[in-house]
Order: C-alpha cells, then structure tokens, then sequence
C-alpha cells in the first residue's frame, strides 16, 4: 500500500496514532490472582539490631566487594550524628559526616567526606568494584564521584569527586545500571528526560546525553516516572518501566524496539508512588535464551501523592504485584494481590531465587511527611510456588522504615536494614523519627535447623576470576547432602536507595556435574556465564545453594 497523497498519509497515520491511544488508555478488564492459602510454610526469620546509630541516615547504600558497605544520605540540611575525625577537612564548613563505610565482619564503622550535595542520586559498581556514583542536588547534581574499596588499609580510602569530568545533565532521581562493555548508562531524573554514559571518554558517544520521548510520556503532573526501572537483559537491551509504561530498549542504537502492554490497575510504580522491581534469577540449566521475568511490586495509585502531600489524606497503597515474561511472544502481566498494601518497599533476591519484599508503609507516598501506617513484616514472594500460595508473611520489626529507607543483601545471606527519614532535617521526636540504626533480617535459611544442609564453600577452582562460558568447580562441604539439589549463583550487588536496587540481578549457572570427593567433600562443576549480557563484568557473589540453603557467598570477578 503507497500513500501517493500526502494528506490521505496523514489522516491516516494520524488515525493510527488516536487508535493507539484509544488502544493503551482503555481499561481492560483485568484478573487478580488473590492468596487463598499460606504459602510454604518456612519460619519468619528474625531481626537483629547491629547499630543503634550510625549517625547518618541510609538513604543510600552500596556494598563494596571486600565486604565494606558505603552509607550515605544528603549534605544539604546541617548537623548529621556523627563528627569527621578532628583535625580533618570539614566540607563547607561541616564538621560532621553524611557518609560513613560500615564494615560488615567487624560490624564497625568510620565516617566519610563526601563534598557536594548526594541527594536523591544514583550509582553502580564498575567492573573494578568502585562505585561510581552520579548526581544529586544543588551543586552536586552534575557531579561524578567514586570510591575504590581498598584493601587492608582501608583508613586511606575515601570518596573522590571528579572535578574534570562532568555529567551532561543533571542527575537528581536518575537509575544507573552496568552495561556489558563495562560502561554505565545514566538515566532519567527530576525534569531530565535524557541517558548518558560513564566514563566520560570520547569513544562512543560518551560525552553526549541523548534525549528518550518515553521519560516525557511517563510523566504526570505527579510526576510518578522518577527512579525508573532499569533492567539489563540476556539480549543486550534494556528494559525500562515507569510510571504504567514500560518499553524493550536498544540503547546502543538509540531505538525503541516495542512496549509492553500497560500495567493493568489504576496503581502507579515509580517516586512519588514509590514500587519496587526486581528481574528474576536467570536460569542458564533451563533454555536459551533463559526465561526472563520482571516482578514489579506495590506503589500507589493515581492521585494518591496529590492527597498526602497537599491535604495529608493518606490513601491505600497498592496491594498488587505485576510480572511480566519479557520474552514471551505476546508478554500478558499476572497481576497477583499481596498480604497487604505496600509502598516504598524494596526487593531483593535471595540467594534461594525468592524474593523479600521489604520496608515500607501501609498509606501514602514517597515524600516529606507524606505516608503513615508503616508495614513492619516482610513478605517473601515464593517464585516457583503455586499461584495464590506464593506469599508469606514474615517477622516483623519493630521499626518504622518509610520515606528514605533502604535494604540490600550481605555475602552471609543476611539482609541489611537501614535508613528512615520522612523529614526535611533529623528529628528524633515525634511519630517516625529519624531513623540512624542498622539493623539485619536474618531470613529463615539461616535458622539453626538447617545447619546440616548448609553449604560451606572452600574454594572456587578459577581463582576468584570466573570466564564467560568457561567450566569451573567449586568445591563445598555439607554434611547431610541431598543428591539433585545443589546449584551456583551469582547476585551483583546493587546500589539500593528510593527501592530501586540498581543493577541488581541474579545469575543461576549451568551445573555440568557434581562429584563427592570425601564423606562430606565435594566438587560442583558449573559453567561460567554465557556472555556480558547475561552477566556484565565485575564482582559478584558467588553462592552455592543447597536443598534450598545457600552459603555464605565468596567474591568472584566475572571477565
Ligand atoms: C481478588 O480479590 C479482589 C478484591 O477482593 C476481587 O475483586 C477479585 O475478583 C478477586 N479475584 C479473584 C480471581 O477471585
Ligand atoms: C510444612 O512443614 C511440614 C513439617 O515440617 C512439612 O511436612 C510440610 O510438607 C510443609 N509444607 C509445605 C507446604 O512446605
Ligand atoms: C542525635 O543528636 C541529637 C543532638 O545531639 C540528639 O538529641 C539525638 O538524640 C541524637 N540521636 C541519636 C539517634 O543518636
Ligand atoms: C580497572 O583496573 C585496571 C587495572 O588497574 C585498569 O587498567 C582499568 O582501566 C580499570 N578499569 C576501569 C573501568 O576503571
Ligand atoms: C579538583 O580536585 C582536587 C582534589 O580534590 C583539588 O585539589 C582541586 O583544587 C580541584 N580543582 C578544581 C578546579 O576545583
Ligand atoms: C489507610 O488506608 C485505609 C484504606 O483507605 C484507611 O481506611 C485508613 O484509615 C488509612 N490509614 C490511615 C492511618 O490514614
């Protein structure tokens, strides 16, 4: 078919255009899948109080691979709880800390001098294992600053800015994520509807940023686009969702390759109405390509952040979860219901491939005083379980995590728990204080009962470096072992602030064999990830994960 007049090609595509719209914006009838039972029947863990003040508030955190965990929460609002080392530079004349770096083995901590103003920003590890970390606000919001872990000396290290190199455009509410050739895509904010990449060297298109019309469409007058969710996938393109939208990306050619359908429901995902998303494990035993699933969780819906920021009426938040085959060819969300309304949650994976949702509040939004009704008990999304039997209500806590929490999992297989602070300043009065501790969720494989199925790994083969496609062992003591059920992942440890966990994922290898060496000796024989895309390179944990128990995690550099 030629269009030979030009304003018969026009009616016509403008048709197609309303069509489309007609298409999205129309309200499917849509099913959800409720919980009719109780989900496995594990324990619901228990907490456990690591710091009763770190002097800062987590608003962000990263952990680094020699087991060090940066925290840090804005510059810009005064006084935090703890001093900078006398006699040490005192950042525009603030003597205390918004940064500290929490060592995970000793449980101690020392404070940071971090320059210009973090707030709200993002970041990733590079394929070194150094954060770098972009943005914020005021005068930090174009900044690019890094934090190399360091080694046994770890007094020297401490967080750099880069004054040379800049980014292109401001970075306040942006996701990062690690890309296959090491690079970092930078994307998104508050007003910027933009990506760029890191480092800023004059290959590729380094020193540009390129404009992305679906941050514009995902806004509205909420906002509800910020912190989108950023998912690499095992084909090289991303997947991007905000608001209701989510897109296939290629960010190589600059190309949107399809959309997804709408999320079904009224409920919004993205800050102010703050869900969560993970990309579940990928599977490299089962197919190729593997199955890639995205679950997205809780959030708020339409007008929600209107009411509790302008008339502190705080509705529900959302009670759904929505997952998404990606690669299917005609991909249809499962919408499920949750135990319980949930906004500004964070998931994370477990070693197991289950997820823990976590944090959070019951009513409201993301915002300065703007939820209440805090959730205290995780939720553990059991991935394989039957339908209506995948959730389970765990432990709670007994401290309110809203606005400015964050979680993220340690190498033990414990969760770290941090942060809190629906207030412009600290404030240590009130309902929801400012909240400085730290705190683990110890989920129920690491209960005693489980001793004898846990996996103990003695040493990774490869010599810590793991090659793409290329077979390795891991060899691991266990004293009660279960033929059939043992496997190796790898997680890359996110940068979590706002429940986003950047750059999070879960890779399950291929298992070639397992061979028993002695009585309680033995050797897994795995393959490496298939290539970057899978597994971009860097530093992962590794976990050998047996009938359902993992062990403890040891590093492994993926190249
Ligand atoms: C799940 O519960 C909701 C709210 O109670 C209800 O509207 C819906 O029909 C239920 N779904 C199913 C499949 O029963
Ligand atoms: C629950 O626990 C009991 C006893 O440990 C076990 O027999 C049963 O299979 C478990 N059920 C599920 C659904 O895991
Ligand atoms: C933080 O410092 C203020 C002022 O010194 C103090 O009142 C408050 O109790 C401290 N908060 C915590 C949690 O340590
Ligand atoms: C990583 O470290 C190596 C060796 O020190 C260096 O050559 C390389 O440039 C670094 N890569 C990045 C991305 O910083
Ligand atoms: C760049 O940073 C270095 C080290 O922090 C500092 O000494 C130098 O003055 C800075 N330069 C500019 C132009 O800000
Ligand atoms: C939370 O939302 C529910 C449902 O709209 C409402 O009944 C309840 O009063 C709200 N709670 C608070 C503390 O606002």
């Amino acid at each position: 078919m030629g269009f030979k007049n030009p304003s018969l090609f026009m009616i016509f595509s403008s048709l197609c255009i309303l069509y489309s719209f007609l298409k999205l914006t129309k309200a499917d009838p849509w099913l959800l899948v409720n919980q009719t039972s109780p989900s496995s029947n594990v324990s619901g863990g228990n907490w456990q109080l690591l710091q009763s003040s770190v002097g800062v508030s987590a608003m962000h955190l990263q952990l680094l691979p020699n087991n060090k965990v940066v925290i840090f929460d804005r510059t810009d609002f005064g006084s935090s709880n703890i001093s900078l080392p006398p006699g040490s530079f005192c950042p525009k004349n603030d003597c205390t800390a918004h940064s500290v770096l929490y060592d995970v083995v000793s449980n101690t901590l020392r404070p940071l001098h971090v320059l210009t103003d973090t707030f709200c920003s993002s970041g990733a590890l590079d394929p070194n294992g150094t954060l770098i970390q972009t943005g914020g606000f005021n005068e930090g919001d174009h900044v690019i600053r890094t934090f190399a872990p360091c080694g046994a000396d770890s007094v020297a290290c401490d967080w750099n800015e880069l004054n040379a190199t800049r980014l292109v455009d401001r970075r306040w509410y942006a996701t990062n994520q690690v890309l296959p050739d090491g690079r970092i895509i930078i994307l998104g904010g508050r007003r910027v509807f933009t990506y760029e990449f890191y480092p800023k060297n004059d290959a590729l298109n380094n020193r540009k940023s390129f404009y992305l019309r679906f941050l514009v469409e995902t806004r509205d007058p909420e906002e509800n686009n910020l912190y989108p969710f950023l998912h690499l996938l095992p084909d090289g393109n991303l997947f991007i969702f905000a608001n209701k939208k989510s897109i296939l990306f290629d960010y190589k050619r600059d190309i949107v390759l399809k959309q997804f359908p709408l999320i079904p429901g009224d409920d919004k995902r993205n800050y102010p109405s703050t869900g969560s998303s993970v990309m579940l494990p990928l599977r490299l035993s089962e197919r190729w390509p593997p199955v890639v699933e995205v679950l997205i969780c809780g959030g708020a819906p339409a007008g929600a952040f209107m009411k509790s920021d302008k008339m502190k009426v705080f509705v529900e938040a959302s009670r759904t979860c929505g997952r998404l085959k990606v690669n299917d060819a005609n991909p249809q969300w499962l919408m499920e219901a949750m135990p319980m309304p949930r906004v500004m949650s964070d998931m994370i994976l477990l070693p197991t491939g289950d997820v823990i949702i976590i944090n959070g509040a019951a009513n409201g939004t993301a915002g300065w005083e703007d939820a209440v009704n805090p959730v205290f008990s995780p939720i553990l999304y059991s991935v394989n379980a039957q339908l209506s039997q995948r959730f389970t209500v765990l432990s709670p806590s007994k401290v309110p995590r809203m606005y400015h929490s964050t979680a993220i999992l340690l190498p033990d297989g414990r969760i770290l728990v941090a942060g809190g602070n629906p207030h412009t300043t600290y404030v240590f009065t009130g309902l929801y204080p400012t909240e400085l501790s730290l705190e683990a969720y110890n989920p129920y494989y690491l209960d005693a009962k489980f001793n004898s199925l846990r996996p103990s790994i003695i040493s990774v083969e490869s010599g810590s470096t793991v090659s793409y496609g290329r077979r390795f062992g891991v060899s691991f003591s266990v004293s009660l072992f279960r033929q059939g059920t043992v496997s190796v992942a790898l997680i890359w440890p996110s940068f979590t602030t706002h429940s986003t966990g950047m750059s999070q994922r879960m890779v399950v290898l291929n298992t070639a064999s397992v061979v028993q060496l002695s009585m309680a000796n033995f050797k897994l024989v795995v393959d490496g990830p298939t290539n970057a895309n899978v597994a971009p390179p860097g530093y992962y944990m590794l976990f050998v994960v047996h009938s359902g128990i993992p062990s403890h995690a040891v590093w492994v550099k993926v190249m």
